[in-house]
């Protein structure tokens, strides 16, 4: 009864959880003298689309790497489905539902698109190592995940290239099987760390509306991170967080977002 009251304290102190997939709580971490995350807080709320945003070097990567647990926080907590994981392993914090890419695509450049999403993640075995193996070798099993890899591949409009390496896809089709693979998993909570960079304007639009079909589809939660802030405005996420020299400046609708005059004065550089 005692931990029911205090559960619930907990949660009164922090708002409303039950919706939130992701809460990070004054989330700090130090590189030696340098500080790249400085007490930022924001939710992910289920099947929200969100934009995480700011200029490079403004901390967005090192806050993946904390909530994906791949960097201990120096200060703050994550919660990720009302679960602490602030010391949980990046495979334990996968297992909770969450999957993220990085920064630069990681493929298997000799293999085909399609073989790159049947690669197995690496968690595939579960936690008992003979069941899982015993499923991973049935015939049956096998066939319907390359039906799934193929439907991922439709869903992402590139089952064209679904026979050809990675490596004479462009860059914007490898984000594309980059966010496939990652999908593979059936991510509940998505984090992508910019997966247009780099990719030209139409293709870009391209992923970004597949995004939102996803996440309106599936009932998923992105969060993805972009570094330029008009294109971000014009992609129909739900809400944008801006970040500036490692903390949020602000966050809100993208139409707020483009109203506000702290972000017009430190983001885009003000007016004169
Ligand atoms: N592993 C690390 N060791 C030391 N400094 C780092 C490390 N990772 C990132 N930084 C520094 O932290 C700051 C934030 O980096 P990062 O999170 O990659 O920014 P962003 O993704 O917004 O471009 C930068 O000054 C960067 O040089
Ligand atoms: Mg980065």
């Amino acid at each position: 009864m005692l931990n029911k009251i205090s559960t619930e304290e907990e949660r009164a102190s922090v708002g409303n959880l039950s919706k939130s997939v992701l809460s990070v709580h004054n989330l700090t971490k130090d590189f030696g003298g340098l500080r790249a995350v400085d007490d930022v807080s924001f939710e992910v709320g289920k099947g929200e689309f969100v934009g995480l945003i700011g200029p490079n070097g403004c901390g967005k990567t090192t806050t993946f790497n904390c909530i994906s647990g791949l960097l201990r926080a120096t200060k703050g907590n994550v919660e990720i489905f009302n679960v602490i994981t602030n010391d949980l392993p990046p495979d334990q914090v996968q297992k909770l539902g969450l999957t993220r890419t990085f920064q630069h695509t990681r493929l298997w450049r000799d293999m085909t698109s399609i073989e790159n999403l049947l690669i197995p993640p690496r968690n595939q075995f579960g936690t008992n190592p003979f069941t899982g193996l015993a499923s991973f070798f049935s015939p049956h099993e096998e066939q319907l995940r390359v039906e799934k890899a193929y439907n991922t591949l439709t869903e992402l409009e590139i089952k064209h290239m679904a026979h050809n390496l990675t490596s004479d896809l462009s860059g914007g089709q490898s984000k594309l099987v980059d966010i496939g693979r990652a999908l593979m998993g059936d991510p509940l909570l998505l984090l992508l760390d910019e997966p247009v960079a780099g990719v030209a304007g139409p293709l870009a639009e391209k992923i970004f509306n597949n995004l939102r079909k996803i996440v309106d589809d599936k009932g998923i939660s992105i969060l993805v991170i972009e570094h330029n802030m008009d294109f971000i405005l014009r992609q129909g996420v739900d809400r944008i967080i801006v970040m500036d020299q490692g903390r949020v400046l602000m966050q809100g609708t993208p139409d707020e977002v483009k109203d506000s005059q702290e972000v017009i004065e430190a983001y885009l550089g003000g007016t004169n």
